[in-house]
């Protein structure tokens, strides 16, 4: 187990580059299992998540090659329909597996996922859409099995959730459609440029998707699925992330390989509250920096184009030193504020009731020992020590490499004072 030690106060500058999109290699590289024919798929970052899933597929009876960022997949008949507990349990969202095993072999047994720090994570809607393709849905010791054995049939279903529309939910539908009998009418379907990139990688393996990035998807059913390559959109949570990273502790950045179109609601939250942003021509490169006169503000997050909750934990650490009270509320994991509790332990003023954290802004935080808990909380705690006067200890950074590619070389590349380390005191007890 590792642990990052940061000294804070150092500006960073200069710029950094950011790597393709964890969330949209996830269901692109599980969606490889829909054709028995060799894909490509460049930019995949080297995080632990990506390779939780390429070790999933692996076992599964799939080839499975990485050369730097690109990773070849090829899945043969015969692959298994059946993912383990011990495969599963690292990764929730190994769910989106459920769509292509289904499609392909219209049968599989997965692990029910547990939940995680952020919250409850149900899985009654992608159980729902199977169901609505016509799959039998039983629970087998802690296994979900799920049979067609007369294939899927296309159907029109509505996705909608008590806390809105589900990702990786319309991700699993899409991918069990495109080889259905028939017409599939996804309703209250999730927009994330991640569901967009996905139809598009889907498209180009000769699947028929129209309207992904609107909340109605057609899929016309297709026979059969071939090969193609395909390169995942930037990382926009990473974006996120060094962009609130410029504001909080820079002397200015520019922040590379980036699609002005997925960050505009960070972009225009950070612009509200002072600071400076300015895109390049064709917005693949933003410049960030601090506002002379900071202020606070107010997130309500929401589905895509909404404010994501995977960057709510990150501006509540610049609103933690930003003069004023701003609010945070997650509409979509009300539970999701651990980084709270560890942000008040290095001096933040911050009060969580019912979904909402009141933040009063203070002067400045002071290093501590902190414990990261989910992926997003992790940064949060980054993004606070760089702030902070003196030496933060961030222990359990497994959680931040689940889903952020070197960041600790790409924060050194920008002047920043971390170093990763064996975190040989190993003895804090897991929950
Ligand atoms: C995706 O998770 C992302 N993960 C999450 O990012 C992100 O926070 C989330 O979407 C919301 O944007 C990946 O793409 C791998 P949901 P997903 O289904 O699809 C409820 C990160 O930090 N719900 O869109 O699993 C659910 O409880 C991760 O990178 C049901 O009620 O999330 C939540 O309140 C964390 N029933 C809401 O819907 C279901 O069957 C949205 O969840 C499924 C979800």
């Amino acid at each position: 187990m590792d642990k990052l030690i940061v000294e804070g106060g150092y500006k960073l500058s200069g710029s950094v580059n950011i790597s393709g999109s964890k969330n949209a290699s996830l269901p692109i590289l599980a969606a490889a299992l829909l054709t028995d024919e060799p894909v490509r798929i460049s930019r995949v970052p080297d995080v632990s998540d990506t390779n939780y899933m390429l070790q999933i597929l692996s076992q599964l009876g799939a080839s499975v090659e990485r050369s730097s960022g690109t990773v070849r997949i090829e899945s043969p008949e015969g692959i298994s329909s059946s993912a383990s507990y011990e495969q599963v349990r690292k990764m929730r969202a190994s769910i989106c597996l459920l769509g292509p095993m289904m499609a392909r072999m219209h049968r599989c047994t997965l692990p029910l996922p547990g939940g995680c720090v952020i919250g409850d994570r149900p899985v009654d809607l992608h159980l729902r859409a199977i169901k609505a393709l016509g799959a039998k849905v039983r629970v087998k010791s802690g296994n979900m099995v799920i049979e067609a054995p007369d294939g899927l049939i296309g159907t029109t279903v509505d996705m909608r959730g008590d806390n809105g529309p589900t990702v990786l939910g319309t991700d699993n539908l899409m991918m069990a459609a495109v080889l259905a009998k028939g017409t599939t009418v996804i309703e209250s379907a999730a927009r994330e440029p991640e569901v967009v990139d996905l139809a598009n990688f889907l498209n180009k393996m000769g699947a028929r998707i129209e309207g992904a990035g609107s909340r109605t998807i057609t899929i016309h059913g297709v026979e059969k699925l071939h090969g193609c390559d395909h390169t995942v959109i930037p990382d926009r949570i990473e974006a996120g992330t060094f962009m609130v990273a410029a504001a909080m502790v820079s002397d200015g950045l520019t922040i590379n390989r980036v699609c002005r179109d997925h960050i505009r609601t960070m972009a225009d939250l950070l612009v509200e509250c002072g600071h400076t942003v300015q895109f390049n021509e064709d917005g693949t490169s933003v410049y960030v920096e601090p506002g002379k006169t900071p202020r606070s503000g107010k997130i309500l997050t929401n589905p895509y184009p909404g404010y994501p909750t995977d960057m709510q934990a990150q501006m509540t650490a610049l609103f933690a030193v930003t003069p004023g009270i701003s609010v945070v509320k997650d509409t979509i994991f009300p539970q999701r504020f651990m980084h709270c509790s560890e942000l008040k332990r290095m001096g933040a003023n911050i009060k969580v009731d019912a979904g909402t954290a009141i933040i009063t802004g203070v002067e400045g935080l002071s290093g501590a020992p902190v414990m990261a808990s989910d992926l997003r909380a992790s940064a949060a705690l980054v993004l606070a020590a760089l702030a902070a006067e003196g030496t933060t200890e961030i222990h359990r950074l497994y959680h931040i490499d689940r889903g952020y590619e070197m960041l600790d070389e790409k924060l050194l590349c920008l002047g920043a004072k971390v170093q990763r380390v064996r975190d040989l005191e190993g003895g804090i007890i897991e929950p």
